[in-house]
């Protein structure tokens, strides 16, 4: 594979699972100096093992998205330690199942906090260091439940999702001019751990049936599409909503 990323540093959040996981491999194998954050330790130092393995230049620390302290360590640990920062990668991320009726104020302030705010702090305290990079590029992760309705529940999770989505576009304007581009990923039904609690229920088969393509997606599909916008392959793109989703927005 090309080295498309050679010396560029990424920091992805929730980069210990799923898809955060697959994108690290996929930004280091095409080159780039990876910083792995998330709030699972273990399972972050062991995706870093992996990469270093593999060759790659690759650190993990723990980060909490939902503190502004912690980012603060994160993009300092991404400069002292590896460089710089030119590649955001916001995806750590979760969610529910409930119905707005079942949903508790305090579920609706954690999920917010964690897929709204957290993409907002990314991109606030990380501005300075992508600045200085010159060709910053930002890959928020919203979801086709960011755009659609999806099957009427996840109140929160829709919410946070939509915002991150009009969130990119305002933030791709205020530094169109200035070297980040920032864009959005709208991935469809993918196979990894945040899908767990909808195994065995009637949604995992409704997932399948709503995909025209006829079966989900693999982490690694989301990851190439995080490569293309973080690489200067897609220096002329900005405030795009990408969708990876076999299909589902189509109809
Ligand atoms: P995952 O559960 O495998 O990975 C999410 C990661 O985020 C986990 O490692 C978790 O520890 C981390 N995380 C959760 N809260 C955090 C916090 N406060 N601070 C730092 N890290 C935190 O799930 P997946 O599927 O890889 O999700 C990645 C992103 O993709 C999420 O934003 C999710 O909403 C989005 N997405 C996933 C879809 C899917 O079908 N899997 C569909 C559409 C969007």
């Amino acid at each position: 594979m090309d080295a498309r990323l050679a010396g560029r540093v990424a920091l992805i959040t929730g980069a210990a699972s799923g898809i955060g996981k697959a994108t690290a491999a996929r930004l280091a194998a095409e080159g780039a100096a990876v910083l792995v954050t998330d709030i699972q330790v273990e399972l972050g130092e062991e995706t870093v093992a992996e990469l270093v393995e593999g060759g790659a230049r690759a650190a993990f620390l723990r980060h909490d998205v939902t503190s502004e302290e912690d980012w603060q360590a994160a993009v300092e640990a991404a400069v002292a330690d590896l460089g710089g920062l030119d590649i955001l990668v916001n995806n750590a991320g979760m969610g529910d199942l409930k119905t707005i009726e079942d949903t508790t104020l305090e579920e609706w302030d954690r999920t917010v906090a964690v897929d709204q705010t957290g993409v907002f702090l990314g991109m606030k305290l990380a501005a300075p260091a992508l600045l200085r990079s010159g060709h910053g590029s930002i890959v928020n992760i919203s979801s086709i439940f960011g755009t659609s309705g999806g099957f009427g529940t996840s109140p929160a999770y829709h919410a946070a999702k939509g915002a991150v989505r009009t969130l990119t576009k305002n933030a791709a304007l205020h530094w169109a001019t200035e070297g980040i581009r920032v864009n959005s990923i709208h991935p469809g039904f993918i196979i990894t751990p945040i899908l767990d609690s909808a195994k065995g229920t009637p949604f995992w088969d409704a997932m399948t049936a709503l995909t025209p393509m006829g079966h989900l997606g693999d982490p690694a599909d989301i990851a190439a599409g995080v490569a293309y916008l973080a690489s200067d392959d897609a220096r002329f793109v900005t405030g795009l909503e990408l969708y990876i989703d076999g299909g589902y927005m189509a109809r």
